[in-house]
C-alpha cells in the first residue's frame, strides 16, 4: 500500500509518500521559521495562509521524486489534530479533497501518533510494547505504549511544554526561533557550572514535568546578570542541563516503574543532542534499548503522518466524505484501528 502523508498542524508544511513494501519513497518539508521568527513565535493566521501556498506545490515534487503517478497511491493520510485550526484544516481539506478525487480513502492521523511512531521509519525500529517520552512543542508526556492506539498517560507537564520552555527561554536570551537548537548552540558555547537551576518536580514521587519554575529561573538569572553573550551561553548551557536533566529522571524512573525494556524518544525536543546522548548512557547502564528517528523526522515532517496513515488505512480505518480538525485531541483517546 502506498500513503501520501500530509503535516500541516503547525509551521512545517511536510509531505512524504510511504509504501508499506518498499519504505518511505519521497519526503519534503518546507520550513515557515524564517517566516515566523521576526515575530518571535508562529503567527497562526500567517502560518494557514503559507500552507495553502506550499502544500500543492510539495505533493507534486514529491509525486515526482517518489516517480509515482497519482494512479499509484492507494490512500491519503492528513494531521487531524492536535495543533493549529487553521493550520490544520489546510491539510484536512486538501488531503481529503484529493483522496476523493483519486478515489482512494482517507484518514486523519493525531499529531503525537505520528512523532510517537516515527521510529519505525528507521532501520531498526522499536518492537511493543515499549516506554515513549514524547517531547514536543506542545507536549511532554511519558506513555506505556502496548501496541498502536493503545497508550496509558504514565506522565504530563502540569504546565509549559519543555519545548516551550526551551523556545520561551530562548526568546528572553535574545536567541532566534525556533529555540531548541538555538538554545544547544550557545549551550555548546557555555561554561559548566556558572549557574544551576531546579530540575522541578524530581524531589517527589511521580511521573508528571513542571517546565514553566525552569524557564522563570532562567529569567532571573538574565535580569541579574548583564546579558553579554558570554553569560546568555551560560544560561542557556545551565538550562539545558536543568532541562534533560529532569527528562533523564523521569525516564529512569518511568523505566524502573513499568519494568519496560525498550525507550522511545520522538517529538522535536528529541533532536537534541545531550539528550539523545545521556539517554543512550542510561540505557547501557540498565540494560534498556533507547530508539530514536533520525533528527530530522523528530520534528515535524510529512513521513511520520504517511507511515502511521499506512498503519491505520491498513488496518481499514479511513474517513466518511466529511472532514474536520481537531485542535485539542488527547493521544489517550486513540484506539486501536
Ligand atoms: O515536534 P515539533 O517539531 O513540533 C511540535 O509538535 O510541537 O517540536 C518543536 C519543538 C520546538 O519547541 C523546538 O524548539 C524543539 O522542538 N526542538 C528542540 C531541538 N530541535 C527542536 N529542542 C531542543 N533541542 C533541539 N535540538
Ligand atoms: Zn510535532
Amino acid at each position: 500500500m502506498r500513503v501520501l502523508g500530509l503535516e500541516t498542524s503547525c509551521d512545517d508544511t511536510g509531505v512524504a509518500i510511504f509504501d508499506t513494501e518498499r519504505g518511505l519513497l519521497a519526503h519534503k518539508l518546507y520550513s515557515q521559521s524564517a517566516m515566523h521568527a521576526e515575530y518571535g513565535g508562529v503567527v497562526p493566521e500567517l502560518a494557514s495562509r503559507d500552507h495553502i501556498r506550499k502544500l500543492l506545490p510539495l505533493v507534486r515534487e514529491v509525486l515526482a521524486e517518489a516517480k509515482c503517478a497519482t494512479g499509484d497511491l492507494d490512500g491519503v493520510a492528513y494531521t487531524m489534530g492536535p495543533g493549529l485550526a487553521g493550520a490544520l484544516l489546510v491539510g484536512a481539506s486538501i488531503g481529503r479533497s484529493l483522496a476523493y478525487a483519486w478515489g482512494i480513502p482517507a484518514v486523519g492521523v493525531h499529531h503525537m501518533e505520528g512523532h510517537l511512531l516515527a521510529p519505525m521509519l528507521e532501520p531498526d525500529p522499536p518492537a511493543f510494547p515499549f516506554l515513549a517520552l514524547l517531547v514536543s512543542g506542545g507536549h511532554t508526556l511519558l506513555a506505556d505504549v502496548r501496541t498502536i492506539g493503545d497508550y496509558r498517560l504514565l506522565g504530563e507537564s502540569l504546565d509549559d511544554a519543555v519545548g516551550e520552555a526551551f523556545d520561551k527561554t530562548a526568546k528572553l536570551l535574545g536567541l532566534g526561533y525556533p529555540g531548541g537548537p538555538e538554545i544547544a548552540k550557545a549551550a555548546a558555547r557555555g561554561t559548566p557550572g556558572r549557574f544551576r537551576f531546579p530540575r522541578p518536580m524530581t524531589d517527589r514521587p511521580g511521573l508528571d514535568f513542571s517546565f514553566s519554575g525552569l524557564k522563570t529561573a532562567a529569567l532571573t538569572a538574565s535580569r541579574q546578570h548583564a546579558l553579554d553573550a558570554h553569560t546568555i551561553d551560560d544560561i542557556a548551557h545551565a538550562f539545558q542541563e536543568a532541562a534533560v536533566d529532569t527528562l533523564f529522571i523521569k525516564c529512569a524512573r518511568a523505566l524502573e516503574q513499568t519494568g519496560h525494556t525498550r525507550l522511545v524518544v520522538a517529538g522535536g525536543v528529541g533532536a537534541n543532542a545531550l539528550l539523545r546522548m545521556r539517554l543512550l548512557e542510561l540505557g547501557k547502564k540498565i540494560n534498556v534499548r533507547v530508539y530514536y528517528p533520525r533528527p530530522a523526522f523528530c520534528t515535524d515532517n510529512g513521513a511520520m503522518i504517511a507511515y502511521a496513515g499506512s498503519v491505520r488505512l491498513r488496518a481499514g480505518q479511513q474517513e466518511g466524505l466529511a472532514f474536520g480538525a481537531r485542535a485539542r485531541w488527547s493521544l489517550m483517546d486513540l484506539a486501536a484501528p
